[in-house]
């Protein structure tokens, strides 16, 4: 293997830089040269491929966002388009990719590499912590804390005034976000599209709180499972003395400065996908399971679902009593 590209894909995540980063130092570290690839998928299409070398990711290491750019490019799905990109990484004499994304990106790559035969490597990195096979995604540590950030100032507001707090934030359709959020914020209540809840539980468990002595209460909601606005105002309207308010969190939560747990695994997982590559695997994921980092087949990645934790939603039931 003479030469690596690498892309980042689908929603941006802070860490994807360090990512970058660390693919780009071990592939020189191990004789190989590096493409860096434009706005995923698209700049692979359009022929869109820049040079890097050790100082093209000099002081990116704490930086949000991606120097590589990112877009979604449904046009991806289409195998002719796939072929065009296969010219375009044949042509550079390009062997291998290193897809750095989230569960779509991981798709891609996977269906890439089922249609061309081209050995790909994927990095999860997401805020949603939505990748199958890998217990934390790249961003996501830092998508928590600066959630939590914002929800401390919240709860300022909230106890001060003895309201109610709806916090939306986001996870496409998945709540690992706002469980991690809810359990660290210390939330009476997390609302998230897999265990849909009827809001007429949530303002009996609200009335009991207040019961319990409880001057202020914080809902956790995943965007997938309803608008904060709405929950709120079927508070206000069917619980008496309620004074509820809601909060969309959005994008603040994407990017900024990533945190040490993310520009760490950022780093080993950016290593572990050149050295994969290196040792022949063509289609791959880099991981974590526990403490433990691994490397699993695209093929478990792309077939299997991430469970939501039951213990964690028990822990955030009985922390709020
Ligand atoms: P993320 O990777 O953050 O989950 P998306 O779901 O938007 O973000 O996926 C990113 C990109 O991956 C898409 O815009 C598309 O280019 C590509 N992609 C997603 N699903 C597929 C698929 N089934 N086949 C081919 N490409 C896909
Ligand atoms: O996948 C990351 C994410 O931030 C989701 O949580 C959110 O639903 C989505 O991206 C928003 O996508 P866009 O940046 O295209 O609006």
């Amino acid at each position: 293997m003479k030469r690596i590209a690498v892309l980042t894909s689908g929603g941006d995540a802070s860490g994807m830089n360090c990512a970058i980063r660390a693919v780009v130092r071990t592939s020189i570290a191990s004789g190989l040269q590096v493409y860096g690839v434009m706005r995923g998928f698209l700049g692979l299409y359009e022929n869109d491929f820049i040079h890097l070398n050790s100082r093209s990711v000099s002081s990116i290491i704490n930086k949000g966002g991606t120097i590589l750019r990112t877009i979604r490019f449904p046009e991806f799905k289409n195998t002719d388009v796939q072929k065009k990109c296969l010219k375009n990484l044949k042509e550079k004499g390009i062997d291998a990719l290193v897809v750095i994304g989230g569960d779509g990106s991981s798709r891609g790559a996977f269906y890439f590499h089922s249609n061309t035969d081209f050995p790909v490597c994927v990095i999860p990195a997401s805020i949603d912590n939505d990748v199958c096979c890998t217990d934390f995604t790249i961003g996501f540590d830092t998508a928590v804390n600066t959630a939590l950030e914002a929800i401390d100032r919240i709860r300022d507001t909230a106890t001060s005034h003895e309201r109610i707090f709806v916090v939306e934030v986001m996870g496409r359709e998945h709540g690992f976000l706002a469980i991690e959020v809810a359990i660290a914020a210390g939330a009476e209540i997390v609302l998230i599209p897999e265990r849909p809840v009827f809001i007429e539980e949530v303002i009996r468990i609200l009335q009991k709180d207040k019961e319990m002595g409880k001057v202020s209460s914080l809902i956790i909601l995943a965007e997938g499972a309803g608008k904060a606005h709405e929950i709120a105002r079927q508070i206000n309207e069917k619980m008496e003395g309620a004074e509820a308010r809601y909060s969309v969190l959005g994008y603040i939560q994407r990017g900024g400065v990533p945190t040490y747990q993310t520009r760490y695994l950022a780093t080993v997982f950016g290593n572990h996908a050149v050295k994969g590559l290196l040792d022949g695997l063509d289609c791959f994921m880099v991981g974590i399971k526990g403490s433990n980092f691994c490397k699993i087949p695209l093929k478990d990645v792309v077939s299997g679902s991430k469970e939501i934790s039951e213990e964690k939603l028990k822990i955030i039931e009985q922390m709020a009593i």
